[in-house]
């Protein structure tokens, strides 16, 4: 709960009309949950089950990175009105927990590849394009050859595309074929904006993380005029309250690098061997830095494979960690622990490593 002399200086009437009850309820009764969850533990579950269960008004910083609807196998459970309702409730659960003049950073990217059954399928011309000599006896050769490989690495070794792979085992076009729907672009940071401010936030701040270009898995750049996917987004929200403004927290050359620059340009995680979807340590690193002091709570609700913890604890920072999957919950305490023993970060609240 708020401390008195938080709550001294936090003036309800100050607020908006329309979010003074929900505060006023919050500082009188808490939630009613005497078995908060703990700082410095993963907790494995649904983050919707998950955030009520935190102390209100605990949490510094939350900051993660959601299933972006984008086909992977952790998001395998989700349609796309479920992975809104998804985003909307675990906002909306945000405000009561973090506390007032704190933030909930989302790093989320659009959707370059949203199927659209409505989108008209028309066929690409592609007029400088040759066919390629590669016949469908090719391609079953090379999968007798090497039954393991997928379309990618046997089109790499017949030297053809992945759709001349598929053209001629199925013969049809994977984008804009007679059987696929088509894909379009899906902005997603107008639902993230209104989710935010529903929840009783106001966007404090968006920036961009340039990251590597990820050319192989633009299956469409190769027959169209569409873009690599090489960029995300990073959505600030704040929660009403006194923020404490600290001008030591970076040197003078972070802060012209990058702690008061909107677009951030560092590689993303290359080897994404342990889980499908990592962001990079650097990512919440600048974030932890900018926005937290140390012993702070920050919270991650898609811990995935822990990189936030890794993060909170480098920084003397103690974290809360929400995760779906069981084997990434092992990941992350895995990873964590050899990280401790290793001394390659020091334990969780304690001062933070130097090295
Ligand atoms: C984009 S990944 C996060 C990766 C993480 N930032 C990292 O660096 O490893 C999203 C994670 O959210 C988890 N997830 C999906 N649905 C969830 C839910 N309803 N509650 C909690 N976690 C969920 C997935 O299992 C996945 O690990």
């Amino acid at each position: 709960m708020m401390t008195e002399q938080a709550l001294v200086d936090f003036k309800i009437e100050r607020l908006p009309k329309s979010l003074q009850s929900t505060f006023r309820e919050l500082y009188t009764n808490g939630n009613g949950h005497e078995d908060y969850l703990r700082p410095n533990e993963i907790y494995q579950g649904d983050a919707r089950a998950l955030l009520p269960k935190i102390e209100p008004n605990s949490i510094a910083l939350s900051v993660w990175s959601p299933p972006y609807f984008v086909g992977k196998d952790y998001e395998a459970y989700l349609a796309f009105e479920d992975w809104q309702d998804l985003l909307a409730t675990v906002i909306r659960l945000h405000f009561p927990i973090i506390r007032p003049g704190g933030f909930l950073v989302i790093n989320i990217a659009d959707i370059l590849c949203f199927r659209d059954p409505d989108m008209p399928r028309v066929q690409a011309e592609a007029i400088n394009k040759k066919r390629s000599p590669v016949t469908k006896e090719d391609v079953l050769q090379a999968m007798k050859e090497h039954p393991t490989y997928n379309r990618y690495q046997l089109a790499k070794l017949l030297g053809c595309s992945e759709q001349t792979i598929d053209r001629r085992l199925h013969g049809n076009n994977i984008r804009g074929g007679k059987y696929e729907p088509q894909t379009r672009v899906k902005i997603v940071g107008g639902l993230i904006e209104n989710w935010g401010i529903e929840a009783g936030f106001y966007l404090y701040d968006r920036r961009i993380w340039v990251k590597d270009a990820a050319w192989e898995n633009s299956r469409w750049a190769s027959l169209s005029y569409r873009s690599v996917d090489e960029s995300e987004y990073l959505y600030f929200f704040w929660k009403p309250g006194i923020t404490k403004y600290d001008r030591g927290r970076l040197s003078p050359e972070e802060w012209i690098e990058w702690g008061s620059r909107g677009v951030w340009q560092f590689p993303s995680v290359r080897a994404n061997d342990d889980h499908e979807a990592k962001f990079p340590l650097e990512l919440p690193l600048r974030v932890i830095r900018l926005l937290t002091e140390p012993h702070d709570i920050v919270l991650d609700c898609f811990m995935g494979s822990g990189t936030t913890a890794i993060a909170a604890i480098q920084t003397g920072r103690q974290y809360i960690g929400i995760e779906l999957e069981e084997k990434y919950v092992n990941l992350s305490q895995a990873k964590i622990e050899s990280g401790v023993q290793m001394n390659l970060i020091s334990e969780p609240g304690t001062e933070p490593y130097v090295g």
